[in-house]
């Protein structure tokens, strides 16, 4: 029998946790680490490496009360169009640094986050599209993916992103209902959203992953249930649902949120178990913490057969061991380490007119490191670690196995609460018990401490949202 979630469980393990988008994380990062080690990093690359590249643009035209992602809010084009001179410039700065040895590499994977790429004029998001084809080589199948805000978007823009090669999209919906769209200040109707959806697939683009958040102000299990009701009519075959990170002391503008409208730890809990069932009965597959997918969608193959993985993005399919960040406060993860760029956006472009890499910190990892960030993947992916796997992590780095086996053992202390069941040498997590798999990866985190729990995660891609998505939020 599985051991119930009382309320007395959800206190004991809500505390704040990394989402383990990247480890070490990002509060980790160290200001030592420069552009000079980036440029090293970047040139140790192999010959043939697949790449995976994400670009951010940190602009909105409104403020959602809830973001968490490093944007800012403009009702002004040119910002934006000197934003992509910058980055533009920092695309050729990398691509003519990479080719200096004269090695190939292919790209497999590119990703627009931000903000909202869709803030482009179509005309600057085709001529970005190219100054990357015409920098990097992209696969023939390569996936390139675009974060979208529907509302307000134009046919033209639509044309441009299909023409431009893209073949996957994610759409923000967040919640359907009036109410808590006042709430969060993102009025979006249905209509609006599935028309910008189905337009997009007559073009041909019809790998659709869609955004819903629980916790949010004023949300009920039934408001964000007929969200997903309604989400399911459009034609998508991804779903992330992210817990609603509210951290007023960082994103000042969440104070807008009235802390009463917010729900309890309990009912994000029961909103969060009360989605997973409503699509895993309708046939999705509930991948990791927080994804869902179709049972023939990529994501759910790659999960069914242990190739999953975990990136800024969140769970993804791509398995490019180097992924290169363009932008203010992007990161990158090269197999070394994690670099990531200047976040105010002046400083930024500046770095990257004047043709320097605009890096600001990073950390380069140990093997330790390497060891505690692949049993942290295994965790938050498989939902399970098994002794001899932790034992081939440790010699594939070269590490003792001793320190990390015993941490292993001491697993078994979250048995009592149901978090993990013991099989020989094998500790799984019960997918009723997803919620707490962080609260597992953690338990391998080196530098988690008492006061480091309350520090926050700032990277780009929302650590949440996926794209970018790095913030620590509640457990659940
Ligand atoms: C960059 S936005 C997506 C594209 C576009 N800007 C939009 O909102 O439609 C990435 C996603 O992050 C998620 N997100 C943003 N702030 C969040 C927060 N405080 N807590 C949880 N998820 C958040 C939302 O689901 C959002 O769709
Ligand atoms: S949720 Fe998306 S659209 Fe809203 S402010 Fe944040 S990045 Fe912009």
């Amino acid at each position: 029998m599985s051991a119930p979630i009382t309320a007395k469980l959800l206190q004991k393990y809500s505390h704040p946790i990394p989402r383990y988008t990247s480890y070490p994380t990002a509060p980790h990062f160290s200001d030592k680490v420069d552009a000079q080690q980036f440029e090293a990093s970047l040139l140790a690359l192999p010959n043939g490496q697949a790449l995976s590249l994400y670009f951010h643009i940190p602009y909105c035209d409104t403020l959602c009360w809830f973001c968490g992602c490093h944007t800012k809010i403009t009702q002004k084009y040119q910002p934006i169009a000197e934003y992509l001179l910058a980055l533009k410039a920092e695309i050729t700065s990398i691509a003519k640094l990479l080719s200096q040895q004269g090695k190939n590499y292919l790209v497999s994977h590119i990703h627009f986050g931000g903000g909202s790429p869709t803030i482009l004029s179509p005309r600057d998001f085709a001529d970005l599209m190219a100054h990357v084809k015409t920098n990097f080589n992209l696969a023939d199948a390569a996936e390139i993916a675009v974060e979208i805000d529907p509302r307000g978007i134009e046919d033209e823009m639509l044309k441009a992103l299909a023409v431009s090669g893209v073949n996957r999209i994610s759409v923000g919906v967040q919640d359907f209902d009036p109410e808590v769209q006042k709430a969060i200040n993102r009025i979006q109707t249905f209509a609006e959203t599935q028309q910008v959806i189905d337009r997009l697939a007559n073009l041909g683009v019809n790998k659709v992953n869609i955004d819903i958040i629980y916790g949010l102000p004023k949300q009920t299990k039934a408001k964000i249930i007929d969200t997903v009701r309604q989400s399911l009519a459009l034609n998508i075959d991804r779903i992330a649902l992210f817990g609603y990170a509210h951290v007023p002391w960082m994103k000042t503008h969440q104070k807008l949120i009235l802390p009463e409208d917010l729900p309890q730890i309990e009912q994000r809990f029961e909103q969060a178990e009360a989605v997973s069932q409503y699509l895993q009965a309708r046939g999705f597959r509930h991948i990791g913490l927080d994804h869902f997918a179709k049972a023939d969608d990529p994501m759910a193959i790659a999960d069914k057969t242990g190739q999953l993985k975990r990136n800024f993005q969140g769970y993804t399919t791509d398995s490019a061991p180097a992924l290169i960040g363009f932008g203010a406060s992007s990161i990158s993860s090269l197999p070394d380490g994690y670099f990531q760029n200047q976040p105010s956006l002046p400083s930024y472009m500046q770095a990257a007119n004047d043709g320097a890499l605009p890096t600001v910190k990073g950390i380069i990892l140990t093997n330790e490191d390497h060891v505690r960030r692949d049993i942290i993947e295994k965790i938050m992916c498989q939902l399970a670690i098994s002794k001899p796997e932790i034992t081939a992590i440790c010699h594939k780095y070269n590490q003792p196995t001793n320190q990390l086996v015993a941490e292993f053992e001491q697993l078994e202390k979250f048995a009592v609460d149901g978090l993990v069941n013991r099989h020989a040498d094998k500790f799984v997590i019960p997918p009723h018990m997803r919620a707490f798999l962080r609260v597992i990866a953690a338990h391998f985190d080196a530098n988690l401490t008492p006061t480091s729990t309350v520090q926050l995660q700032n990277n780009q891609q929302t650590d949440t949202s996926p794209s970018h998505k790095g913030r620590h939020s509640l457990a659940i």
